[in-house]
């Protein structure tokens, strides 16, 4: 049996409805965070969790737990699944109400809706890396909020995968902002780029981590846009996600980056967020090498 969260309590997913006239179903009007489970246990969940709640304020969608209430219904559900490896997926919509663009009053509640899902670690396209196509990024201006609105990211992930790819790298006019489901970093001359967290990317918590780790081991980051040429001129180039962790991308619209294999920089930030997440959720049996 499956257990999903709604609202307060964890349910069989079975009984687990929505009315036709969530605002989530309705509009995209809510907020949502995936989180990785290893070894049962969340990775970076605090962080998160944070983000949901401010993705929360950014739309002014009243969240009604704290940090720690979220954290512990979402670990009552992980151990009730037996869930070892994989995602925990997690929304909070603006509630039901006759359809109006405008909110309705306060006395509409959030929809919280919650579920778990096996998910084992990418590590062929970890070691290998990955091809990915150059797409114009048409999103809205606020891309900093996890909102459930992700018409322009799925369009640019459909194009990938029509045309054989596993990302789809946007750009704005010669701006690299970011993947569709990722962010996006290169490698020049030993010096890490990736786009500044401001409203054009969702600053990533995998790609907060790795900044983390360039900072604590000395790898030269530079928190600068950069453009679709030094993307393709890159000695090496790699997407950060929850899902997909570190993973390398080997060649773009057809183009080797670099000879064409995943790059040293690449490899050791892949063994330095391996070891993060060992030292969060105890010692991996996967491992990318
Ligand atoms: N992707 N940018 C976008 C547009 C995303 O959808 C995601 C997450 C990221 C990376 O964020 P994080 O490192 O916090 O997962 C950046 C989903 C959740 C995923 O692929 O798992």
């Amino acid at each position: 049996m499956e257990y999903v969260i709604l609202n307060g309590d964890l349910i069989e997913r079975s009984k687990a409805k929505v009315d036709i006239e969530d605002r989530g179903y309705q509009f995209g009007d809510g907020v949502y965070e995936v989180i990785r489970v290893y070894n049962g246990k969340m990775f970076t969940a605090d962080e998160h969790l944070e983000r949901l709640l401010e993705s929360g304020k950014k739309i002014e969608l009243n969240i009604p737990y704290s940090k720690d209430q979220l954290k512990q219904m979402l670990i009552e559900m992980i151990e009730r699944n037996n869930l070892e490896l994989g995602i925990v997926y997690m929304q909070f919509s603006r509630g039901t109400s006759p359809r109006n663009h405008a909110y309705p009053g306060a006395d509409v509640a959030p929809v919280l809706t919650a579920y778990t899902r096996e998910t084992t670690r990418p590590v062929e396209s970890m070691r290998n890396g990955v091809k990915a196509i150059l797409i114009e990024d048409i999103r809205w201006l606020r891309c900093d909020i996890k909102s459930l609105n992700l018409l322009g990211n799925i369009m640019a992930k459909q194009k990938a995968a029509q045309s054989g790819s596993f990302e789809a790298i946007q750009h704005r006019g010669d701006t690299v902002t970011e993947g569709s489901s990722s962010n996006i970093a290169i490698v020049k001359d030993g010096t890490l780029y990736t786009h500044p967290a401001t409203n054009l990317i969702l600053n990533g918590i995998t790609r907060r981590k790795i900044n983390e780790i360039c900072r604590e081991t000395g790898i030269a980051l530079k928190e600068s846009a950069f453009t679709k040429e030094d993307l393709l001129a890159a000695d090496e180039v790699f997407m950060s996600s929850t899902s997909a962790e570190v993973t390398p991308i080997i060649e773009i619209e057809g183009k080797l980056i670099g000879n064409g294999s995943p790059g040293p920089i690449t490899n050791k930030l892949q063994n330095l967020f391996e070891e993060s997440i060992e030292k969060q959720c105890g010692s991996l049996t996967v491992k990318i090498r």
